[in-house]
């Protein structure tokens, strides 16, 4: 285990993904309120729905410079280019429709998608990469005990799965030989607050409207679940196979 950026040092460039939603969208803000210099990419167009009410501050920063990419098909090398750090916040999140049709949804936006991102990570020799995880990887909590970081993953839904699976991902590519990306791991519980999605179960009125920045409603710690040293002698085929990928923007 072995600390690149101290916790303290605040980075002069970061890519933040899935910056037009909610918690990507906070990031932004708290980053460049320290005087980072921020990319952040989304899928989403910026000027329209919640992307446009989420990225209003960031938007408006002198700072901040928008890449309306989808990790899934897009050239990445521009977006990660010079980058002292990564937040990976991109994903598809939600329990329940991932039992659904969504599925091939979840698999390639969580799972895909970093792995390619992590692709370009390494070849460009990032530092760094904070990876969105989720308390979703540990399967069923009882109501009444804290969750410990270091139980056992044994997630109970197809959303658990891809997270967990993304997480191994990293951390496979962080254990390579003279690896050049370090990784970590937040396994986030409910984060709610402003901007949340209209999806979540904690409703607006009695969390989120007395908060003015996103908190993690939580039996147990979003931690570190992995840090490590990575390498940048792996070089997998692109995804996805030429015939499914989509213009460049
Ligand atoms: N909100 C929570 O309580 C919570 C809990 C655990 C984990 N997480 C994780 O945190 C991350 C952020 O969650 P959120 O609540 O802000 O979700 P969100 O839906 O508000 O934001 C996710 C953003 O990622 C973007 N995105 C998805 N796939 C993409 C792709 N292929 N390319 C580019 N952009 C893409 C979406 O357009 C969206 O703007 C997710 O990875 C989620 O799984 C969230």
């Amino acid at each position: 285990m072995e600390s690149v950026l101290p916790c303290d040092a605040v980075p002069g460039r970061a890519l933040v993904t899935g910056v037009a939603g909610f918690i990507g969208s906070h990031v932004s803000d708290a980053l460049l309120r320290r005087g980072t210099r921020v990319v952040g990419l989304d899928r989403l167009p910026p000027d329209r729905g919640s992307a446009a009410t989420n990225l209003r501050s960031s938007l408006s920063h002198p700072s901040f410079d928008y890449v309306w990419a989808d990790l899934r098909y897009d050239d990445l090398s521009t977006a990660v280019t010079g980058a002292d750090v990564v937040f990976h916040l991109a994903g598809q999140p939600g329990v329940r429709p991932s039992w659904g049709e969504a599925f091939p949804e979840y698999l390639t936006c969580n799972v895909l998608a970093t792995h390619r991102l992590m692709t370009e990570c390494e070849r460009q020799h990032v530092p760094r990469l904070v990876l969105a995880s989720s308390s979703s990887v540990y399967g069923q909590i009882a109501a009444d005990d804290r969750c410990r970081e270091d139980a056992p993953a044994r997630p109970v839904s197809p959303y658990g799965v891809t997270k967990l699976a993304a997480e191994q991902l990293c951390l496979a590519f962080a254990q390579r030989p003279a690896a050049s990306t370090s990784v970590v791991a937040l396994r986030y519980f409910t984060v709610y607050g402003p901007r949340q999605r209209a999806d979540m179960l904690i409703s607006t009125g009695h969390f989120a409207q007395r908060c003015t920045e996103p908190r993690c409603a939580s039996s147990g710690t979003a931690a570190p679940a992995a840090t490590s040293r990575t390498s940048t002698t792996w070089s997998p085929r692109p995804w996805p196979p030429r015939r499914l990928r989509r213009r460049q923007r």
